[in-house]
């Protein structure tokens, strides 16, 4: 495995993370949820994702047993959880206050991992969405609190803009807080933009690190959605996921020439497709971590192969992917 720092922060994250989105408490046994960890834990994959939202609070319940059972020491993982669309996501509307990143539910949300997940602190707490209806202000200073009260490490964003990351950290520094140290970005083949060129300040500038999230686009960059939502995955399986299941049937249409040209070149590279695009986002110096999401072990015992391929993704393989996968790409 390999460690990379989390943007200018001290803490090493394994270079490939795993993630409970979807799977843990929804699509998968708890069984397998506890064989995906193992497994990553014996590879050297060090950090865990989670959020209040995943399977309505479950994920985190069903991680946290994991935890507990599996008795790794606090000191040799990293594990996070988000907030912002409350932990009864999926299974009834929320009450006021039961979502957002409001001081009152960025601490509420806080205590329920910390219960769900049996740990006494979190290691990366983040907002999963930014909050049009609370003051930025408001939230950098309930994350900072947190911090300071020592139930989370790091605190962070998911896909806010690089203007609200920004104005998360002035705030911090006009304030005395605790600024943001991560965001959590969508980051593959097909949805380059924001990660390579919106926060191209922040990594500079604020020295943030990124978590990036599906880096095989739900699936679709393993090839087997290429005729439309595939049977016995997510797409298919999953209740709640009618919207990725459209998008897999309109991407088998309007992507098709771009993942047959993926496919070509991972060929000739010696690669499968699955590891040339793992590979792939791995070769970002701002990509502190990748997370794979796995609903089977062999899934993440075959991804955890990325990181062997990335030597074989030479500048020049890179600049002919640039030619027909655009940075400004946005799926
Ligand atoms: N912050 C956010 O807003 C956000 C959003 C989404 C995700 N995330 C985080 O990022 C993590 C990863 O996202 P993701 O699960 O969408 O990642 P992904 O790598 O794009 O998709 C993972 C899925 O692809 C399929 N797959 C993976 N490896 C495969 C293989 N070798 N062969 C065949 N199929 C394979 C499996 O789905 P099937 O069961 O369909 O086969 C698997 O669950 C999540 O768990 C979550 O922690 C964060």
């Amino acid at each position: 495995m390999e460690y990379r720092r989390l943007g200018k922060s001290g803490v090493q994250v394994s270079a490939l993370s795993l993630g409970s989105w979807v799977t843990f408490g929804d699509q998968i046994s708890d069984d397998v949820a506890a064989d995906l960890m193992k497994t990553a834990y014996d590879a050297g994959i060090n950090f865990f994702d989670n959020a209040e939202a995943y399977a309505g609070g479950r994920s985190e319940m069903v991680m946290g047993n994991i935890l507990r059972n599996m008795g790794w020491s606090h000191e040799t993982f990293l594990v996070s959880s988000k907030v912002f669309w409350g932990g009864q996501h999926n299974v009834r509307p929320a009450r006021p206050n039961e979502e957002g990143l409001s001081r009152k539910h960025v601490l509420a949300a806080c205590h329920n991992a910390l219960r769900r997940l049996q740990v006494d602190f979190l290691d990366l707490y983040l907002c999963h969405r930014p909050d049009p209806s609370t003051p930025i202000e408001e939230t950098t200073r309930a994350m900072s609190d947190l911090v300071r009260q020592g139930k989370v490490l790091y605190w962070g964003t998911s896909e806010w803009s690089a203007q609200q990351i920004m104005q998360a950290h002035l705030v911090a520094r006009q304030c005395h807080l605790v600024p943001p140290t991560v965001e959590q970005p969508q980051y593959n083949l097909f949805n380059r933009y924001r990660v390579e060129k919106e926060y191209a300040n922040l990594y500079t500038e604020y020295g943030m690190g990124t978590t990036v999230w599906s880096p095989l686009a739900s699936g679709f960059l393993t090839g087997k959605h290429r005729q439309g939502a595939a049977d016995g995955t997510r797409a298919t399986t999953v209740a709640n996921l009618g919207w990725l299941k459209n998008n897999f049937e309109r991407f088998a249409k309007s992507k098709a020439e771009q993942l047959a040209k993926l496919e070509e070149l991972a060929t000739e590279t010696g690669l499968s497709l699955i590891h040339f695009s793992l590979a792939w986002c791995l070769k970002n110096p701002n990509v502190s971590t990748v997370i794979l999401g796995a609903s089977k072990v062999a899934q993440l015992t075959e991804n955890l192969g990325a990181l062997e391929a990335m030597n074989k993704l030479s500048p020049d393989i890179l600049q002919r992917i640039d030619a027909f996968m655009p940075v400004d790409s946005w799926l």
